[in-house]
């Protein structure tokens, strides 16, 4: 196989950071598809800690090409701080950074506009990062986008920005009684950013599909999670892409190539950050013991998040809608040592079994989880690297998850280092 698409099964925070980084030990290229600094990977790496927004977490291996494909929306100075971070310890990073010309630039006014519409929205706030990225979305579906490549003819930016300055002061001014933004520094700053990123602009589109034709390995990695995907996930608390497996095809320019696997990241237990829709969520001493083992605060917000056990009904339906091969489980260890697991294996609706997603808003709220209970496993599984070696329990609890999704857990991730993980032969 020589693409891999990384996908999230749940609404994000699987812990992608890790698998990916494991993943792209040997791969030529890794490439992020969608969103921009709303993500927050992170890998641990021999204790140290890394956290990147917008470059893909395989960054770190030195043999690899990291690409920002069409479909992301570019913050300049959050991918400039990202970078400048990483050149301390390795000097030639830059070499290996590749923006596609069509990667939308998130402005701005994009950054304002997404904290006073949350505002404006009140109690019915989306909950979201703030960094800018949905009203980025916004502009590059209404044509009012500017996009990386048009930096690279001077005139053509400034005229778009112009207008698009224009524009954005009559709405922050009318709507939200916000002093307008200024022109001249705005075009002074990103022709600072430009002249830091111009090298880096490729046709990474031609470069993924190159390379795949050529049978190297190529990572495309998912960030948030399919319950978050705008037309498939909780709408309308979703994020604005597609972080889906179709997605991740779409924003980085590749076709329906025949050598492309699938691979969901699934946590052991399911979270969610900010406002919508989580069927299993536990609002009790356990759903805290879970945040609080799990160290569940968002890498981008600090935000709490909510918490609860596996949703094994999510699960099936992203496993569907991305076609995922095999799972990689994660964040195994932080179940360890509880009386009893669950795993939620269907929704009671109006008195009825449900196994499937359900299409209707509505039950996304009232429905009730049915619950799968499992023993519970005692001690500390994270030095264990042979699958037999894990608990009875433990090995119960990951065989259900096969047996209800239909699909193999083919790694398991029992800690946040890059070691703590077993694979299954
Ligand atoms: P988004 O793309 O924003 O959804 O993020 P993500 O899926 O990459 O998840 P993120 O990196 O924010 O969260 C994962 C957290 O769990 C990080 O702090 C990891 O170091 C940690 N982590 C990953 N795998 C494991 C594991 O198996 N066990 C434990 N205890 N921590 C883990």
């Amino acid at each position: 196989m020589s693409v891999y698409i990384i996908v999230g099964t749940h609404w994000g925070d699987e812990g992608k950071g890790k698998i990916v980084d494991y993943l792209s030990e040997n791969a030529d290229l890794v490439v992020r598809a969608q969103g921009g600094s709303n993500a927050g990977h992170t890998v641990m790496v021999d204790g140290k800690k890394y956290v990147f927004h917008v470059l893909p977490s395989g960054i770190l291996h030195r043999n690899s090409i990291c690409i920002l494909g069409d479909g992301m929306v570019i913050d300049p100075e959050a991918l400039i701080e990202e970078v400048n971070i990483l050149r301390k310890q390795d000097k030639k990073v830059v070499k290996r950074i590749r923006i596609s010309g069509k990667a939308h630039l998130v402005m701005p006014y994009h950054k304002i506009l997404d904290r006073l519409v949350e505002e404006f929205r009140g109690e019915q706030r989306l909950g979201t990062t703030g960094r800018g990225i949905g009203p980025c979305y916004e502009d590059k579906v209404a044509r009012w986008g500017i996009r990386v490549g048009d930096m690279l003819d001077e005139l053509n930016f400034a005229t778009k920005l112009k207008m698009a300055i224009c524009y954005k002061n009559a709405l922050l001014e009318k709507v939200f009684g916000h002093p307008p933004l200024k022109f001249d520094a705005i075009l002074r700053k990103y022709y600072e950013y430009f002249q830091i990123f111009k090298e880096w602009i490729a046709d990474t589109s031609l470069m993924v599909y190159q390379a795949a034709r050529e049978g190297k390995k190529i990572l495309i990695e998912g960030a948030q999670g399919s319950m978050l995907d705008l037309d498939h996930g909780t709408y309308p608390f979703v994020t604005s892409s597609h972080p889906i497996a179709s997605g991740a095809i779409l924003g980085s320019g590749i076709g329906l190539l025949e050598n492309i696997e699938v691979v969901g990241i699934c946590k052991a237990y399911t979270s969610r950050v900010g406002e919508g829709p989580f069927p299993t969520e536990l609002r009790d001493e356990t759903g805290t013991l879970l945040r609080e083992k799990g160290q569940e605060f968002g890498a981008t917000t600090g935000r709490p998040r909510r918490c609860g056990w596996l949703d094994g009904v999510a699960l099936k339906y992203a496993v569907r809608i991305n076609n995922i091969k095999w799972l990689a489980l994660t964040k195994l260890d932080v179940l360890s040592n509880l009386p009893e697991v669950k795993i939620c294996r269907a929704y009671k609706i109006e008195g009825t079994e449900v196994e499937e997603f359900p299409v209707n808003p509505l039950y996304w709220t009232y429905c009730e989880p049915i619950y799968e209970t499992f023993p519970g496993w005692k001690g500390d599984i994270s030095g264990i690297r042979e699958y037999r070696n894990l608990p009875l329990e433990a090995r119960q609890y990951i065989e259900f998850i096969e047996d209800l999704s239909g699909v193999p857990v083919a790694l398991i991730s029992v800690g946040p280092d890059r070691r703590d993980t077993i694979i299954r032969k």
